[in-house]
């Protein structure tokens, strides 16, 4: 399991133990907490981006599947850091990938995204072309590419799982680069106001963590879903107001914004998709995904985990963006989230 100390994929960690796999952990801690990890799985500290780091990891371990959760998953931040996209994602994935195929990997369990399908029109389904337009989304489409043509040529199986807009306990809300639902929550929890890109009519449809996890572990470990494509997540659209208003509900009810916390509108993010959510029949038909989580419940349960764990210092990159620094949102420029 790579990216184990991550949002996403600790919870894949908890969902393999408790079912009796025999799981290695790994995670380089660059986005990720070491208290996010299961203490009970073996742990490895490993950067993927070092291709002889990996390939000892690999070597030590023979895995039979790997999931791969690993990722700088930061979208609207890789045009301004490209390298580091490169890096963790497309270059990660296949140090990772590589020396596993002749040490007897039956199956690879890749953690993609939304982003592959770009600006084409919503809802998203698995039959739509790949046409990122973003360097996230372009390293994603490229892990995947790479997945198919190698496990024709070597011999294995894959699945690959697209989430999208996910949320949830344990979310990185230290992260100012991504995660609004966990940026919303964390500017409250801060008694600060948080600040909607463009007139906040974007649609996205947030999936709640314990809705798809199930899916990706159950699903990735069923032979029901080698070769294929799935996208996972909520059928829910809302506007980024719309979520806005519940995450006030779910911490002041009827009232209003308290004096100084109502949100703030800043000018568009470059190359932010406007409206992105996706078809999950697929998923539903094969793995039998469901989703039971309305939007607003589940931002209640993170806002009672985010009040138990407390408000966050936003942990900005501690160089510069890799390029373009003066045409970065105001908001990364100036660190005001
Ligand atoms: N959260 C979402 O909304 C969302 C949506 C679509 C896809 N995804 C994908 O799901 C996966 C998990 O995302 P998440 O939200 O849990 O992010 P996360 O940042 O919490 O987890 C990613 C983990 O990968 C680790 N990592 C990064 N580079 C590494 C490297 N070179 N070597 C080893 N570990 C490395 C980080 O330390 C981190 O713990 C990612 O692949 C992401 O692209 C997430």
């Amino acid at each position: 399991m790579t990216g184990a100390a991550g949002f996403m994929g600790s919870h894949a960690v908890d969902r393999l133990l408790d079912a009796g796999h025999e799981v290695v952990a790994a995670d380089s801690l660059v986005g990720g907490y070491r208290r996010n990890v299961n203490d009970s799985v073996r742990f490895e500290v490993c950067d993927l981006a070092d291709r002889t780091a990996a390939a000892n990891l690999i070597e030590a371990v023979h895995p039979e599947i790997i999931f791969h959760y690993a990722a700088d998953a930061t979208e609207g931040r890789s045009q301004f850091t490209p390298l580091s996209a490169m890096d963790n994602n497309i270059a990660a994935y296949l140090n990772t990938l590589v020396p596993a195929i002749d040490l007897g990997l039956k199956k690879m369990v890749l953690v993609s995204s939304m982003s592959v399908y770009g600006a084409q029109e919503p809802p998203f389904d698995e039959s739509m072309p790949r046409l990122p337009e973003d360097v996230y989304g372009a390293m994603k489409a490229s892990m995947e590419t790479a997945t198919e043509h190698l496990a024709q040529v070597h011999g294995f199986d894959f699945a690959i799982f697209r989430p999208h807009n996910v949320y949830g306990e344990r979310q990185n809300m230290a992260d100012p680069y991504r995660n609004v639902v966990a940026i919303f929550i964390n500017n409250v929890l801060r008694q600060r106001s948080f600040y909607i890109y463009g007139d906040g009519q974007q649609m996205r449809a947030f999936s709640y963590i314990g809705d798809i996890t199930p899916t990706i572990v159950d699903g990735g470990l069923s032979e029901k879903s080698n070769g294929m494509v799935f996208n996972v997540g909520s059928d829910e659209p809302h506007t980024i107001e719309e979520l806005a208003e519940m995450v006030r509900r779910a911490f002041f009810g009827d009232q209003d914004w308290p004096e100084g916390t109502a949100p703030t509108y800043v000018p568009d993010r470059p190359l932010e998709v406007k409206n992105a959510y996706c078809s999950h029949e697929r998923a539903v038909e094969v793995l039998g995904f469901s989703n039971l989580m309305t939007l607003q419940d589940g931002v209640d349960r993170m806002v009672r985990w985010a009040k138990e764990f407390g408000p966050q210092e936003p942990a900005y990159l501690s160089e510069q963006l890799e390029v373009g620094h003066d045409r970065a949102p105001v908001t990364w420029r100036e660190r005001l989230i």
